[in-house]
C-alpha cells in the first residue's frame, strides 16, 4: 500500500497526551448495507430511503458499503490506519425487529464479532446505541413522540449491555437529539419526514428522557460503563455587532445549543426559549429533569462548523471564508471556542469530539490514489484548535474522525464523500486517501509536523491559562 505521506523530520510538532484517544467514527445505516439480513426489521431509514423524492439520487442504504458482510476486512483495514478507537452504532432493529419483544440473536451476533475483532485488534470500541434508525413498528406507534419508546429504548439498552458490557466500557446514548427532532420532525428532510414543529419539541424533549432511562439501563447492569451522549453542536457569530444581528445569533444559539445542553448539565430547560415556545413547550413528567440530568462518563461533541447569523436569522455565507461540499464554513477556530465556551458555561465531565470532517469532492487518480488535500487541512486545522484549547484547559480525551470511509450521507445518499477511506459504491474497493495516511502518521507520531508560528501560538495559550488560574 503507497503511503505517501511521511513526516519531514520538523523541529517543531504539535503532539497530544499519549493516552489521547484516535478514533474514527461510523453509524450503522450509512455503512452496513444487508436491510433484511439475518431475521434484522426495518427501520424508518429503510422505509423513508424507499420513497420517492426522498434521497439525492434515488439512492438508499439498501447495501452502503456492505460492511455487514466486509466487516473483518474494514476491521484489517482500521487497524492499518493504527486506530485506536473506533465508534460505530448498533442497528435498533437488527436486535428487535419488533422494536421491542424478542431478540434476534443473529444481530446481537454481528456486533457480538464486530467487538471482537477490534479487541483483538487492539482498537477500543465506542459503541453508539442510537444513530437514527428507529425501528419502523415503533414509528408505528408515533415514533419519538410516544413516550412508551424511551422504554423500549431502555429495554433494548440493557440487552446490548447484558451481551457486550464485558467488552465495551464506552457508550454514547443517542447521536444528536437536536438533528433528530429538527431534521426528522420539523423540517422532515429526514426520516420519519414528519413536519410538525410542536411534536418536534415533544420528541427532543422524549429523547433526552430515553437518554436518561438508558444511561440508567447501562450502569445497573455495569457499573465501570462510561457513558455519554453526542451533541450536534454549531456555534453562531453574528453577522455584526448590531444588537439584532447579535441577538439573532444568541437565540439560534439558545435554541439548538443551550436546549440540549442546559437539561442534561442544568437540569432545566433555558427559561426565555420555555416563554418563547408557549403552547409548543413539550409536557414534562416530575422526575424527567433528575434522569436527564444525571451525571455523564463524557460529552460528545459533534463539530463541523459555525453559522453566522443576520438579524433576519438568516445563515450568511462569509465572503473569503472556505466552505466544504456540503456548503459549511471551515471554521476550526470557532471548535476552539465552542469548546472554551462551554467549558465555561457548564460544568462538563471530560470530552470526546465523537465527530469532526468534512465533505470534498474526491477523484481517484490514475494510479487510483485520492489526493484529498482539503480534507486533510481540515483535519490538522481541527486538531490544532482542539490542542490549543486543550492548552487553554479543556479537558479533551480524544477525536473520533468523521468518517472512517465514504458512506450514506442521509438525505445526499452517496453524492457526498467524507470518508478518509474512499469506497468505490460499484465494487466496494476501499483506497485509503492521502488525509487517511496522515491521519495515520499522527496517531503513531501522536501528532504533526508544524512551524514556529504555531507553536508560539501554542505556548501564548498555555500562558493564558497560568494567568486565568
Ligand atoms: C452528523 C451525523 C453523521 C454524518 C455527519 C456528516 O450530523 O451524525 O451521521 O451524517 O453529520
Amino acid at each position: 500500500m503507497p503511503n505517501n505521506v511521511s513526516f519531514p523530520n520538523s523541529q517543531y510538532s504539535v503532539t497530544f497526551p499519549r493516552n489521547f484517544v484516535w478514533g474514527a467514527a461510523t453509524a450503522a445505516y450509512q455503512i452496513e448495507g444487508a436491510w433484511l439480513a439475518d431475521g434484522k426489521g426495518e427501520s424508518i431509514w429503510d422505509r423513508f430511503s424507499h420513497m420517492d423524492g426522498t434521497i439525492a439520487n434515488g439512492d438508499t442504504g439498501d447495501v452502503a458499503c456492505d460492511h455487514y458482510n466486509r466487516m473483518e476486512s474494514d476491521v484489517a483495514l482500521m487497524k492499518e490506519l493504527g486506530l485506536k478507537a473506533y465508534r460505530f452504532s448498533i442497528s435498533w432493529p437488527r436486535i428487535f425487529p419488533e422494536g421491542f419483544g424478542s431478540v434476534n440473536l443473529a444481530g446481537l451476533d454481528f456486533y457480538n464479532r464486530l467487538v471482537d475483532k477490534l479487541l483483538e485488534a487492539n482498537i477500543q470500541p465506542f459503541v453508539t446505541l442510537y444513530h437514527w434508525d428507529l425501528p419502523q413498528k415503533l414509528q408505528e406507534i408515533g415514533g419519538w413522540t410516544n413516550r412508551e419508546v424511551t422504554s423500549h429504548f431502555a429495554d433494548y439498552a440493557a440487552v446490548i449491555t447484558k451481551h457486550l458490557g464485558d467488552r465495551v466500557s464506552n457508550w454514547i446514548t443517542i447521536n444528536e437529539p437536536w438533528v433528530v427532532a429538527n431534521y426528522g420532525y420539523k423540517s422532515g428532510e429526514m426520516a420519519p419526514g414528519i413536519k410538525d414543529e410542536k411534536l418536534s419539541l415533544q420528541v427532543a424533549h422524549h429523547l433526552l428522557v430515553a437518554h436518561g432511562k438508558a444511561t440508567q439501563a447501562l450502569r445497573s447492569d455495569n457499573s465501570s460503563a462510561q457513558v455519554g451522549i453526542s451533541h450536534f453542536l454549531r456555534p453562531t457569530a453574528p453577522a455584526s455587532r448590531d444588537p439584532r444581528d447579535v441577538e439573532a445569533a444568541r437565540s439560534t444559539w439558545s435554541r439548538d445549543g443551550r436546549w440540549f445542553l442546559d437539561p442534561i448539565f442544568k437540569a432545566y430547560y433555558p427559561p426565555d426559549i420555555w416563554n418563547e415556545y408557549g403552547t409548543r413547550a413539550p409536557r414534562v413528567k416530575p422526575r424527567d429533569m433528575s434522569l436527564i440530568s444525571q451525571n455523564l462518563d463524557f460529552l460528545g461533541v459533534n463539530y463541523y462548523t459555525r453559522n453566522v447569523m443576520s438579524r433576519e436569522g438568516q445563515v450568511l455565507k462569509v465572503p473569503g471564508s472556505k466552505y466544504t461540499e456540503m456548503g459549511w464554513e471551515v471554521t476550526p477556530d470557532a471548535l476552539q471556542k465552542l469548546l472554551l465556551d462551554i467549558s465555561k458555561e457548564y460544568k462538563l465531565p471530560p470530552i470526546y469530539i465523537t465527530e469532526n470532517g468534512a465533505a470534498f469532492e474526491d477523484q481517484l487518480t490514475e494510479a487510483g490514489e485520492c489526493e484529498d488535500e482539503d480534507r486533510l487541512s481540515y483535519i490538522r486545522d481541527h486538531l490544532l484548535h482542539t490542542r490549543i484549547a486543550m492548552e487553554q484547559g479543556v479537558d479533551v480525551r480524544g477525536y473520533f474522525l468523521w468518517s472512517l470511509m465514504d458512506n450514506f450521507e442521509w438525505a445526499y445518499g452517496f453524492s457526498k464523500r467524507f470518508g478518509i477511506v474512499h469506497v468505490d459504491f460499484k465494487t466496494q474497493k476501499r483506497t485509503i486517501k492521502k488525509s487517511g495516511h496522515w491521519y495515520s502518521n499522527v496517531i503513531r507520531n501522536f501528532g504533526f509536523p508544524t512551524e514556529k508560528q504555531v507553536m508560539d501560538k501554542i505556548a501564548m495559550a498555555g500562558s493564558d491559562r497560568t494567568e486565568r488560574k
